[in-house]
């Protein structure tokens, strides 16, 4: 939701910095990009769509400067031109700005600051840089002029701030994430890690209220009043590497084909198989009597899945999409846990939020050490994947599967707690076994003029037809529908056709499988074409065109397997349609904004 990154440097190396931190920080929005350096003048050069229009407008105007700004754009106010990129100007062009978040005052500051000054876009941001004009004209000293401007605005912003002659970048933030990073001959300033991590390991996370002022030289954080805050500084455990291709066409398929190591590194340390105990750190003594669990998009549906975990264990559990659990609370007693990637997602977070206010523990469940929704909550368990930078989830939903499961053998235990330890263990094994030996591309390809993409599946496979589907229309722009495999006959079912494949989970060969089996009977006896994802203990291979299987487990992994194989199809789908992958319209990875 926008990324912005600023930098305090010596010589020459900001306006590559600069963009080199843009091209990391691209999954966060793609409609623009825009870089502003200042020296004894500011300059701006942006453009809309992706970071190589950019970069090909600053091969014939390469502004100058040790101090610098950037943005990738996801718009809100106003649609992705020249105009609406930032850094956004005052009218003297002495200060640009750079902002993630949604400022919700700004009509009212717009109203007012306009019989004196000119807007160029329509963007709520455009407000900030004429605030400081303001408050330089009536005599503050810039980082005063910033200090004021800011303490006017209401909602969520990250905003990073360069003056002309000054030689320091400014920011706060309310809502909208931020990071410092401290190298000995520069700091940066930026919305994630990955902007700077090729220049320092080491870190600061700014919280809600906070102002940061770096120079080559120096770096401050106090309170938006100016009150000094004592800030540690940490170390990121990954290489910058990670945050690249590593051969692969696109992140995603390297992100899906990451699954083993992401899986292992999540189970490390944490698992005791010669007791058949898992230790969290003391998160097991939680011991919940009622779980909530709240989340958006892929995270949602890992929730679901989690539900399931906590229920066999007899332990009341609710899945809640993070929008709607903050309209309407349900009442509460018990564990709130949120599962969110990026730890960012302002759904989330403000659910969280609502249900700390109410008095409940909270536990994130995120990537992202150091993320707002690691250090809001009472609790963190980190799931470990490594960085993703695919806007679509892969890696970091088999990885939250894997993660919530360790959640529910430490907190509630289950009855057969020394088989699942056992199928986690074997898992990135499973999963390695189902890279190496898919025909997802194959089906892909057979199915590829179809009319839409149906998924179904039962109790833990429930999830992931619906993740099935999240992803299929997420990348490749087809129409995909994820179902309870029993709902099917309750409506769904008119839109299965000859042209419709319906991708159906089953696995096992209990009740659940045979009761899939005959919801597959009746698709197929629409002549919809069924691919199973199977495990290969029922006999639903009979009624399947296709088969993508996945190796004999425990039906709590074999959800993650199956997903696996799903999520290839969809790759495999959008890559021979030519769709952006890892840039898909319209999206971004991480949503800052309700
Ligand atoms: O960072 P989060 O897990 O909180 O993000 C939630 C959703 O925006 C996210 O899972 C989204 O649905 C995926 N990118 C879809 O692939």
């Amino acid at each position: 939701m926008c990324g912005i990154i600023g930098c305090a440097g010596r010589g020459d190396a900001t306006l590559d910095t600069l963009v080199h931190g843009l091209s990391k920080l691209e999954y966060r929005g793609y409609d623009s990009a825009g870089v502003a350096l200042a020296g004894a003048d500011v300059e701006v050069v942006k453009k809309a769509g992706e970071l190589d229009a950019l970069r090909e407008a600053l091969e014939t105007d390469s502004p100058a400067g040790t101090v610098g700004i950037g943005h990738t754009r996801w718009s809100t106010h106003g649609p992705p031109t020249d105009a609406n990129a930032h850094p956004h100007q005052d009218c003297t062009g002495d200060v640009a700005v750079v902002h993630n978040g949604i400022i919700e005052n700004y009509q009212a500051l717009r109203d007012e600051l306009s019989e004196d000054h000119e807007f160029l876009s329509d963007t709520d941001t455009e407000v900030v840089p004429h605030l400081i004009e303001d408050a330089l004209a009536a005599g503050a000293e810039p980082e005063a002029a910033v200090r004021e401007a800011v303490a006017r605005l209401e909602g969520s912003y990250a905003v990073a701030v360069v003056i002309s002659g000054v030689d320091a970048v400014f920011a706060a933030r309310n809502d909208s994430p931020l990071v410092l990073g401290i190298a000995d001959d520069a700091h940066y300033l930026a919305s994630d890690v990955p902007a700077f991590r090729a220049f320092t390991d080491r870190v600061v996370y700014l919280d809600d209220g906070e102002f940061a002022r770096i120079t080559a030289d120096e770096w401050t954080v106090t309170t938006l009043e100016g009150s000094a805050v004592d800030k540690s500084v940490s170390r990121v455990e990954w290489d910058a590497e990670e945050t690249g291709k590593s051969g692969y066409d696109h992140f995603m398929l390297k992100e899906i084909h990451e699954q083993p190591r992401a899986l292992r590194q999540c189970l490390q340390g944490r698992v005791d198989e010669m007791r058949g105990q898992v230790d969290l750190d003391g998160l097991e003594r939680l011991q919940p009597t009622r779980v909530q669990f709240v989340a958006c998009g892929t995270s949602y549906h890992a929730a679901l899945y989690a539900v399931h975990l906590f229920q066999q264990a007899g332990v009341p559990a609710q899945a809640f999409l993070a929008s709607e659990y903050a309209t309407s609370p349900p009442p509460l007693d018990g564990v709130v846990v949120g599962v969110s990637q990026s730890g960012e997602t302002a759904d989330t977070l403000s659910a969280l939020r609502v249900a700390r206010r109410r008095g409940a523990k909270t536990v994130a469940v995120t990537n992202t050490v150091g993320s707002t929704m690691a250090r809001e909550c009472d609790e963190a368990l980190f799931i470990r994947a490594g960085p993703e930078i695919g806007v679509a989830a892969s890696k970091t939903f088999a990885s939250q599967q894997a993660a919530l499961n360790l959640l529910a053998l430490a907190t509630v235990g289950a009855d057969d707690a020394r088989a699942v330890i056992a199928a986690l263990r074997d898992l990135p094994g499973d999963v390695q076994s189902v890279l190496d030996s898919t025909r997802a591309e194959e089906i892909a390809e057979e199915y590829l003029d179809s009319d839409a993409y149906f998924f179904i599946g039962r109790g833990l496979q429930y999830p992931v037809a619906l993740e099935g589907a999240l992803k299929m229309k997420e990348i490749t722009y087809e129409h995909a529908e994820g179902f309870a495999a029993g709902e099917l006959k309750h409506g769904p079912l008119a839109l299965v056709t000859e042209n419709t494949p319906v991708f159906a989970v089953v696995t096992g060969d209990g009740e659940q499988a045979r009761k899939t089996i005959g919801n597959v009977k009746e698709v197929e006896a629409r002549d919809a074409p069924v691919v199973a994802v199977t495990d290969g203990q029922s006999d639903v291979e009979r009624y399947a065109d296709h088969v993508l299987e996945i190796p004999e487990t425990h039906p709590r992994t074999a959800a993650v397997l199956a997903n696996v194989q799903l999520q290839l199809v969809s790759y495999h789908t959008a890559n021979t349609l030519g769709r952006p992958i890892d840039k898909p319209r319209n999206l971004a990875k991480s949503v800052t904004v309700e």
